[in-house]
């Protein structure tokens, strides 16, 4: 069965078992400071689990799109990718753990068809310093499940991974493993949580491939090995508990249920291949580098290149239809990063410099039936990929030049160099490493980690005051700007036409830096009835209102906002408004003043230029 069929036949199971399928949210999340990517499928259910009331129900189940840009340099073995799909169901104080483990186990032996010979699961072993008991329950309803299923099967005590691999797991097929393996949150084990986060013991289920253990890994092979013959298949979490400010643990409002199963993997499961790069999902991008180059999978040199292609395309793609763009920093910079490794890889498979626009088509026609906006956004992601493969051939040259000019005059080449290389001219390190070995020179490393570091430090530090709706704080005076931005919005709106959206925003307790959609200059007098707009609906001291939302609904009724596609179902939509005026009317994460009047001051607009082609930038501040 292919990886497509899979998730069909899973969303209609779980529609069959009372869930409401729900949409995908964006590889961006909203609202979450805690990451740049969306990387699995509870961050969207956070509220929910939390307590609060989901719009469709207590059964909810969806195909999450997930990226995560930390397994970048992972991908190449035969199971990492950076772009995965993670299947998920939730029970929102529903059902519980007799109702979940029966379905799954009939789900991935039923309806998929794996062997149950192949299948071992795990259960919590208990953690008494936080006063969690071990979850005995789960063991002997695995222990009862395989019974149904004609396996006699054993329990057996693992502790951590290293306990696991020194003692082996003889004719087990049930194992205790302790918080570092049997325990999900967001943050890790309950002794890493913070407050407020919650969390919960896990069953999870691997697939044993049947490959021989690798003893680089550890003596003896168990599910948790990481030696690639066993592979996580499905994450149950009874997410139960909350951690409270004193460092212990309450119970949850509700006892819930969060199910995450990577689809690739349950598809190579499928397949009865541990290569991820096999499945239906995957394998036509491979076939189409294989043909273009001439090149087999099959020989073992080459099959790293294929495979850091065809996952970095495919992130590629997803994240521009989510509405990235390649840029320095933040998502644009991890974007322009899967480009820039993926077109060195295919230099060195010998490809054309317009290899990756050829697959951009394949991608898209692969997915687009379930995600729809990959299809819409077609010919901007055609764009961004053909413009970032021009410039990255353009620069190669000059930069292959200035690199065997440092190393000429140096006789070497310093991990700062290679990292000049990097942010100058767009040199992945792997490329720099590579084409050093050519003048016979190997690059330090460490060196360049470090300046990479505290690049990236830099642009998370971005990404977080961005994730804060754009404010640097959540103050006074910040707040008072940003309800302020709003109404200038809905002025340069009226001012200057429906085209008009927000392309990005920057708010301190000093001013608000404003970036919109427009074509040219906004004249001076425009500016000053956009500043009289703003002052007079402060003068007014109309209420602001926030509503939740159907978002369809939302969008028809005209409220303003950008991308979208980002947002849940159901959005947050702020109204400042009295009796006889609407004077803004947009999508929010807030906050915001309780009332215009709030606002103190006189509202000023300092300056108005160019950001980028087709943005303009406004500074305003309060007088
Ligand atoms: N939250 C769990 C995971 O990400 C299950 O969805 O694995």
């Amino acid at each position: 069965m292919n990886a497509a069929d899979i998730r069909k036949k899973y969303l209609a199971y779980m529609e069959k078992q009372g869930h409401a399928i729900v949409p995908s949210t964006s590889l961006m999340p909203d609202n979450d400071p805690t990451t740049l990517f969306t990387g699995s499928g509870m961050q969207q259910m956070v509220p929910y689990l939390l307590g609060e009331s989901h719009p469709k129900g207590t059964r909810v189940t969806d195909s999450q799109k997930c990226f995560r840009a930390e397994d970048i340099e992972e991908v190449g073995d035969n199971r990492h990718t950076t772009f995965f799909e993670m299947l998920g169901n939730w029970s929102f104080g529903d059902y519980f753990k007799d109702e979940q483990l029966t379905w799954m186990v009939d789900f991935l032996i039923k309806e998929v068809g794996l062997d149950p010979e192949r299948m071992y699961v795990t259960c919590f072993i208990g953690d008494p310093n936080n006063d969690i008991p071990r979850d005995e329950y789960t063991a002997e309803l695995w222990q009862k499940l395989f019974k149904k299923l004609g396996i006699e099967a054993e329990i057996v005590e693992m502790g951590t991974e290293e306990q696991g691999a020194e003692k082996g797991m003889g004719t087990g097929r049930i194992f205790y493993y302790d918080a570092s393996k049997n325990w999900w949150s967001r943050a890790g084990t309950p002794d890493n949580m913070p407050a407020g986060e919650p969390g919960g013991p896990d069953a999870e289920i691997f697939y044993d491939f049947g490959t021989e253990h690798d003893p680089a890994y550890g003596e003896n092979c168990h599910p948790n090995c990481d030696c690639g013959r066993f592979l996580e298949i499905g994450n149950n979490v009874f997410m139960e508990y909350i951690k409270r400010a004193d460092g212990t643990f309450a119970p949850l409002p509700n006892k819930n249920v969060d199910f995450g199963g990577g689809l690739e993997r349950i598809a190579a499961a499928a397949n009865g291949d541990g290569d991820m790069f096999k499945i239906g999902l995957l394998w036509p991008i491979v076939e189409k580098l294989q043909s273009a180059s001439g090149r087999s999978y099959d020989d073992e040199t080459d099959r790293y290149a294929f495979r850091v292609i065809a996952d970095h395309i495919r992130g590629a793609v997803f994240m521009i239809g989510d509405g990235v763009l390649p840029s320095n920093k933040e998502q644009g910079y991890v974007l322009r990063r899967l480009l820039r490794r993926a077109m060195f890889y295919a230099t060195e498979l010998g490809l054309s410099d317009r290899t990756l626009e050829e697959l951009v088509p394949i991608v898209i026609d692969l997915y687009m039936d379930v995600y729809p906006e990959l299809d819409d956004a077609r010919s901007a992601i055609m764009r961004e990929v053909v413009t970032e493969e021009e410039k990255f051939h353009k620069t190669l040259e000059r930069g292959r030049r200035e690199l065997k000019k440092r190393i000429d005059a140096t006789g070497h080449l310093s991990g700062e160099d290679a990292f000049v290389l990097f942010t100058t001219y767009g040199f992945p390190l792997e490329m720099t490493i590579e084409l050093a070995r050519d003048h016979g020179i190997e690059i330090d490393h460490g060196v360049y980690r470090d300046e990479f570091e505290k690049h990236r430090t830099l642009s998370r530090s971005a990404a977080e005051g961005k994730f804060k709706g754009g404010l640097a704080d959540h103050g006074e005076k910040t707040t008072m700007l940003h309800t302020c931005t709003h109404l200038m919005l809905a002025a340069l709106r009226q001012e200057l036409g429906d085209d008009v959206h927000q392309a990005g925003s920057n708010i301190t307790a000093e001013r608000t830096r404003f970036d919109f959609t427009h074509g040219e200059k906004v004249e001076r007098d425009v500016l000053d009835r956009v500043e009289n707009f703003v002052n007079g609906a402060i003068k007014a001291a109309a209420p602001v209102k926030m509503v939740q939302m159907d978002k369809e609904e939302a969008r028809a009724q005209g409220v303003e906002g950008s991308f979208w596609e980002k947002y849940p179902d159901t959005v947050n939509v702020y109204t400042m408004a009295n009796d006889d005026t609407v004077y803004s009317q947009e999508l929010c994460g807030g906050p915001h003043v309780e009332n215009t009047g709030d606002i103190q001051g006189v509202f000023k607009i300092t300056s108005e230029k160019s950001s980028s082609a087709g943005v303009r930038r406004i500074k305003a501040h309060l007088e």
